[in-house]
């Protein structure tokens, strides 16, 4: 069901790579809200060429940029401005990669070229798209600016690897531009640290089917699939979160506030059995 909760709201929306893309199902959930936006990605992940049917779908444009380079970043918001005839109500950061998960390095044996990469790519890229947006002015007052977290940047998940402390940058940031961005600009920033959601980032990490079974038994909930995610999307980018900033908001099924639940109780009951039954 749609609201018209963004009717005249315009924006730029990084990281529809395909249609399982936590960005990809925000696009559709925002269009369909009347939102306006221009598509991107990196010049490489273009060439797969999917990301032209959802432009299609959404009668959006699409403008490559690496979010690494505040060349392209700089040229992305003149040539969206263009498109969309004036400044822009939202911005949403869906963008991780490491090359160290990518190519299976362990933990002990990290590339550090590699580790600057995925730093430089899911977590600074954010400060790089508000620090472009800042000096060039891009923003309306009241806007919402947003990037997905997981809950790795808190908590141990030994695979998830340099990922984990890119997502602790990637958090941080959110909180320091966040107040210049609210101070300056009367602009929000927050990150959503999201459940495990099968998407290609997602099953990039090694043991990422356990993982993401886990978190479901550990969420009272169940885990928060792309499209709920994408409907929460548009309630922080609507005017009824107007006042939230600087946060690092949970949409995990409650998973991130739960010890344990029965789900965990009974598989580990049943493994349990079957070990004692051999
Ligand atoms: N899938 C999960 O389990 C999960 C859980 C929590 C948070 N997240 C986060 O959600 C966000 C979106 O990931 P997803 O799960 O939708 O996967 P995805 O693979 O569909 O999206 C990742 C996107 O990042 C883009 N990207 C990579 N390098 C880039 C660059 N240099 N410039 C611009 N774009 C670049 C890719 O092209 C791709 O579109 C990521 O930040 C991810 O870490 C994912």
């Amino acid at each position: 069901m749609a609201y018209n909760l963004l009717k005249g709201k315009k924006g730029i929306i990084f990281g529809a790579l395909d249609e399982k893309s936590i960005a990809w199902k925000t696009a559709e959930r925002v269009h369909e809200e009347g939102g306006e936006f221009v598509l991107t990605n990196a010049p490489i992940a273009m060439r797969m060429g999917k990301i032209n049917e959802l432009a299609e779908k959404c009668g959006s444009k699409v403008i490559p940029a690496d979010a690494t380079s505040l060349e392209d970043i700089t040229n992305l918001y003149e040539e969206s401005m263009d498109a969309l005839g004036g400044k822009f109500d939202f911005i949403l950061h869906s963008i991780g990669m490491s090359p160290n998960v990518r190519k299976g390095r362990d933990y002990g044996d990290l590339n550090y070229d590699w580790f600057l990469k995925t730093l430089d790519v899911s977590a600074l890229s954010f400060h790089k798209i508000m620090q472009v947006a800042e000096k060039k002015d891009v923003m309306n007052e009241w806007g919402s600016i947003l990037a997905l977290s997981y809950i790795a940047a808190q908590r141990t998940f030994p695979d998830y690897s340099d990922m984990a402390q890119a997502k602790a940058v990637l958090e941080s940031i959110a909180r320091s531009y966040g107040y210049r961005m609210a101070v300056n600009k009367k602009v929000r920033v927050n990150t959503i640290s999201q459940s495990p959601t099968v998407t290609t980032a997602g099953t990039g990490v090694t043991g990422f089917d356990v993982f993401h079974d886990f978190a479901d038994k550990m969420s009272p909930l169940g885990n928060a699939d792309a499209s709920s995610c994408a409907d929460y999307i548009v309630s922080m980018f609507s005017d009824f979160t107007r006042m939230v900033t600087m946060q690092n908001l949970m949409h995990d099924g409650g998973f991130s506030n739960s010890g344990i639940t029965q789900g965990v109780v009974d598989y580990l009951t049943n493994i349990d059995k079957s070990s004692s039954n051999k």
